[in-house]
């Protein structure tokens, strides 16, 4: 098994209309045995960016702690928030800092950029940029997740929608996965407002 696949997760981002989603499962686990099922992935760097980690659980937190700081770092020098495309970039080189010893995770970003235009994007353990218009995707149910998106994106879609999209998308991928699930966790942001909600699923 694959040093990625030993905790189990499932990751998604999805772009509305001026307004994003992302959304993760709730599962820890070791190989097939679930050890939590309130475990976050999803964090908040600023009110208008967001960032995922999917993969090894003790690297998702050590990296986050190192993204924090590296952001604050920022605000003091600045005295403004990153955008997410300045943001996307520190983690690219972050992450290829350790190109011979990486951290286990697949990040998935998104935030609201100029004139609030959503940015998605994800990467490979080691910084490698992949940017979309639609959707991004990460975790061990990663080929359901695309399925899933692929059949029920549709673009320019309005907050309400946007959420019960991505929310029926990562329920019936982590069906499909025993990795992941339990429950799910998703915030819809949009220009004037974040909304977080927590998904019950199937737990089994
Ligand atoms: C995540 O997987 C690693 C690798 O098997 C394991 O050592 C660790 O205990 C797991 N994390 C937790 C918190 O259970
Ligand atoms: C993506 O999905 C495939 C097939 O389910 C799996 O083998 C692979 O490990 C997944 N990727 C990650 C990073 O978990």
């Amino acid at each position: 098994m694959s040093i990625f696949e030993y905790n189990g997760s499932a990751l998604v981002a999805m772009v509305g209309k001026n307004s994003f989603a992302i959304a993760s499962d709730r599962r820890l686990g070791v190989q097939l045995q679930t050890v939590a099922t309130d475990f976050q992935r999803i964090f908040k760097i600023h009110d208008k960016l967001y960032i995922g980690l999917s993969g090894l659980a003790t690297d998702v937190q050590t990296l986050f702690q190192r993204l924090v700081f590296r952001h604050k770092l920022y605000q003091l020098r600045e005295e403004r928030d990153m955008k997410p495309e300045a943001f996307a970039s520190l983690v690219s080189a972050m992450l290829y800092e350790k190109r011979f010893g990486p951290y286990f995770v697949q990040p998935v970003i998104a935030g609201l950029g100029d004139d609030d235009i959503p940015f998605i994007c994800t990467m490979d353990s080691i910084g490698a940029k992949e940017l979309a218009e639609d959707f991004v995707v990460a975790g061990t149910a990663n080929e359901s997740l695309y399925g899933a998106c692929e059949s029920m994106y549709k673009p320019g879609m309005e907050p309400e929608e946007l959420f019960e999209t991505v929310s029926q998308a990562l329920q019936s991928s982590v069906d499909r996965d025993c990795l992941s699930g339990w429950g799910g966790h998703v915030f819809v942001v949009t220009p004037a407002e974040v909304k977080e909600s927590t998904l019950k699923g199937r737990m089994d």
